[in-house]
């Protein structure tokens, strides 16, 4: 047998491994509410077990590779054209096409940090080299920062709006100034994971701003607002050729069947949709008065989630939710990120975070 391995290559060295949100788990203590991930607390929507079983009997047959009936429905409910929306297995694999299409060794790709843990890894991937511009000590992204960080060798900038971990947005006049300065060559993707979130009318809708900006790619994804997180599905609008170059890195056949089907009976029942999440955002509200109540500065979300800033003492406020019963997540020596999620769920935790100030 031979000694030497197969040689990778260099970029595959040091690229961070994404630590997915830890499951709700009896192991230590009574945690049983799972609030680590941004899921949606909500089962599937109505019709969708029925679609996702019909589509399971015929597991033995490839689905539809280019997602035909889910492509026409999106294009209808956002009034674009059907070839300019593009599927992928989940909107963190449409970011990495968008990458696979764009970016690679030599080139640089912006992005607001802390931001999604998913972008320097998918960047690093890319070949690119990752630019990371701070928050705004308010969390928000720093835009005018991010456009002076522009050089010749920028690819790629990721807006994520509302930033995951912090909730926090950027409105449409700085927004569009800011895509105002970004060179044409230069793609900008709105990652609009959380966007059904949004209740202030000040903050753009993407689809908006990328329709006369060919340089603007929206990102959106089932899992979050439509609650298929296990079935990886999400997508992009965007121009040609960035449209036409999703369709060529995509993984074929990427999107199953399931997924597919899921998605449409749930674009389907748009109605029930915004009954949950609304539900979901008088949650929010509740549990960001609670905590600002308690004495906790909370960044104004806007998303399905709060941030608390804890520095020094992230991990072991983690370990006392975890006792109370509430998985949430930890970015150690930075914040601890808390998803909305059933309201029996959401006592627990504010119990935890008053327990945490009254003894800390
Ligand atoms: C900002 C942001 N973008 C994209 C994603 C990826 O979602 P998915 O790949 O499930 O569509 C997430 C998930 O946490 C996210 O927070």
């Amino acid at each position: 047998m031979s000694e030497s391995t197969p040689t990778l290559r260099a970029e595959m060295a040091g690229i961070p491994t994404y630590k997915p949100g830890k499951p709700a788990s009896a192991s230590e203590g009574p945690a049983a509410y799972k609030l680590s991930s941004n899921e949606n607390p909500y089962p599937p929507l109505p019709g969708v077990m029925e679609s996702t079983l019909a589509a399971a009997a015929q597991l033995n047959r490839y689905p539809d590779m280019a997602c035909t009936t889910l492509t026409a429905e999106l294009a209808e409910r956002f009034g674009v054209p059907q070839e300019h929306v593009a599927t992928g297995t989940g909107s963190v694999g449409v970011a990495q096409q968008l990458l696979q299409a764009t970016s690679g060794p030599g080139d640089e790709v912006i992005y607001a940090w802390r931001s999604f843990e998913a972008y320097p890894i998918i960047t690093q991937i890319s070949g690119a080299k990752s630019v990371q511009v701070p928050l705004t000590s308010g969390e928000v992204h720093d835009l005018d920062a991010m456009a002076a960080a522009i050089t010749d060798r920028t690819r790629l900038i990721f807006v994520c709006n509302p930033n995951n971990p912090t909730g926090t947005v950027v409105r449409r006049a700085e927004l569009e100034r800011f895509l105002d300065q970004v060179p044409g060559d230069v793609l900008v993707v709105l990652d609009e994971a959380y966007r059904e979130f949004i209740r202030d009318v000040e903050v753009p809708d993407g689809v908006e701003l990328y329709r006369d900006r060919p340089n603007v790619a929206v990102l959106r994804t089932f899992s979050k607002a439509y609650g298929l997180a296990g079935l990886r599905v999400g997508f992009a609008i965007a121009h040609e050729p960035v449209a036409a170059a999703l369709r060529k890195t995509a993984v074929p056949f990427g999107v199953s069947q399931l997924a597919q089907d899921a998605a449409v009976a749930s674009l389907r029942a748009e109605d029930e949709l915004l009954g949950r999440v609304g539900a979901l955002v008088g949650e929010r509200a509740r549990v960001v008065a609670a905590l600002q109540e308690q004495g906790w500065t909370v960044p104004e979300t806007h998303a399905n989630f709060v941030w608390l800033r804890l520095g020094e003492r992230t991990v072991e406020f983690a370990q006392s939710c975890e006792r109370a019963g509430v998985v949430v997540r930890p970015f150690a020596g930075e914040g601890v990120r808390v998803t909305i999620g059933e309201t029996e769920a959401n006592d627990l935790f504010l119990k935890a975070a008053e327990a945490f100030r009254k003894n800390g």
